[in-house]
């Protein structure tokens, strides 16, 4: 009988195939951003937030929860509209559609990896900073760019969330078009991971199988600040890999995945949306920054928030990460989990250029 790995698929999202997340070798320490200095070992408790340093912020500014390659990709065609100070709404949407219109992100959108039963399940939400208005869709089949439908539940219902079925007959009356979203490489891998979850079940993987794949993490939050200073937010997944059909990550939960406060500023999360969604954390990111802190300061926060709400990091075996920009365009990026080669990133634009960021993390693993 051949050995199937079943701890390997049933990992939380995590984004480094290489990371094993065992607790051995992992050590709680925080890595200032910038300096790149290991403080001694600490306890959860007494993790030290605030050692984010502080950067100038600059307005216009758009940016995205990805780092090099898909941030130059995802941000260009919002920033051309934002220089142009066309609509900050219309800039992030024509962005965060790169990623869902990409077969190749097999995180979000067309391409996005498959539910239990093989079907892909999209979540995305959008929040306006002067309307303080928001919308979301979630587990809407069918339909490749669920931001675009999330913006039209925001700007043109009294409703904020639509999902599942109604949602796709919503988008379908705004003249969206059903269609197949799993690629034939998210089915192949589907089904490798079905395989692969049990040896008490029927199905056997081929003997030459290639069976090293992780279950890749996703989403994309991307935020952005106009001329005006104006302040808004979508994030957009296909949500966790495998997950029992109906389920509902952060991605679509306004104060979860995407928070936006035109006073203050915006955060978005991805990872295991389910941290997430029980620590508010893109609304305490964002409630952190008006009471002061620092967009670095405030997304290590909520890392420190998740894991202590955990009793600590030796319950800790999964990731999140959280991006935030203050209204003066400051930006920051922590992640729970990381290690030298795996430090969390954000990519921005603003009008002195592209930049990309490598933000901190609090267990190293
Ligand atoms: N953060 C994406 C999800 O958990 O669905």
């Amino acid at each position: 009988m051949r050995l199937k790995n079943m701890l390997k698929f049933r990992l939380p999202i995590k984004s480094n195939s290489n990371q094993t997340i065992m607790g051995s070798r992992r050590k709680f320490i925080q890595k200032t951003l910038g300096l790149g200095m290991a403080l001694p070992l600490m306890s959860t408790k007494m993790a030290s937030l605030g050692l984010g340093k502080k950067r100038d912020g600059e307005v216009p500014i758009i940016l995205c929860s990805r780092g090099e390659s898909w941030g130059k990709k995802v941000l260009a065609p919002g920033w051309e509209k934002l220089q142009k100070n066309e609509s900050l709404l219309d800039a992030l949407e024509v962005s965060a559609n790169v990623t869902e219109l990409d077969p190749d992100d097999m995180s979000v959108g067309y391409g996005g990896l498959p539910n239990e039963d093989g079907v892909v399940q999209l979540d995305a939400s959008i929040m306006y900073g002067p309307t303080h208005n928001c919308g979301s869709v979630a587990g809407i089949e069918g339909i490749k760019t669920p931001s675009s439908v999330a913006r039209l539940v925001m700007e043109r219902t009294n409703h904020i969330h639509l999902v599942g079925e109604g949602a796709l007959r919503f988008a379908k009356a705004h003249g969206f078009k059903e269609e197949d979203l799993l690629t034939d490489k998210a089915r192949r891998m589907w089904l490798r991971w079905k395989e692969n979850l049990s040896d008490k079940d029927d199905r056997l993987p081929p003997e030459d199988g290639d069976y090293g794949l992780d279950r890749p993490t996703g989403t994309i939050n991307v935020l952005g600040i106009d001329q005006e200073g104006n302040i808004a937010g979508i994030t957009t997944t296909s949500g966790l890999f495998g997950k029992i059909p109906g389920r509902i990550g952060d991605s679509p939960i306004i104060g979860a995945g995407l928070y936006v406060d035109n006073e203050v500023g915006a955060a978005g999360a991805t990872g295991l949306g389910e941290e997430v969604i029980r620590t508010c954390g893109s609304f305490y990111v964002v409630e952190r920054m008006r009471e002061g802190m620092s967009p670095q300061e405030a997304c290590e926060a909520i890392c420190k928030r998740i894991i202590d709400i955990n009793g600590g990091e030796k319950n800790v075996d999964f990731n999140d990460k959280f991006v935030a920009v203050n209204k003066s365009g400051e930006v920051g990026v922590a992640q729970i989990q990381g290690n030298d080669n795996w430090k969390p990133e954000l990519a921005y634009q603003t009008p002195s250029g592209f930049k990309v960021v490598k933000g901190s993390y609090l267990i190293e693993v």
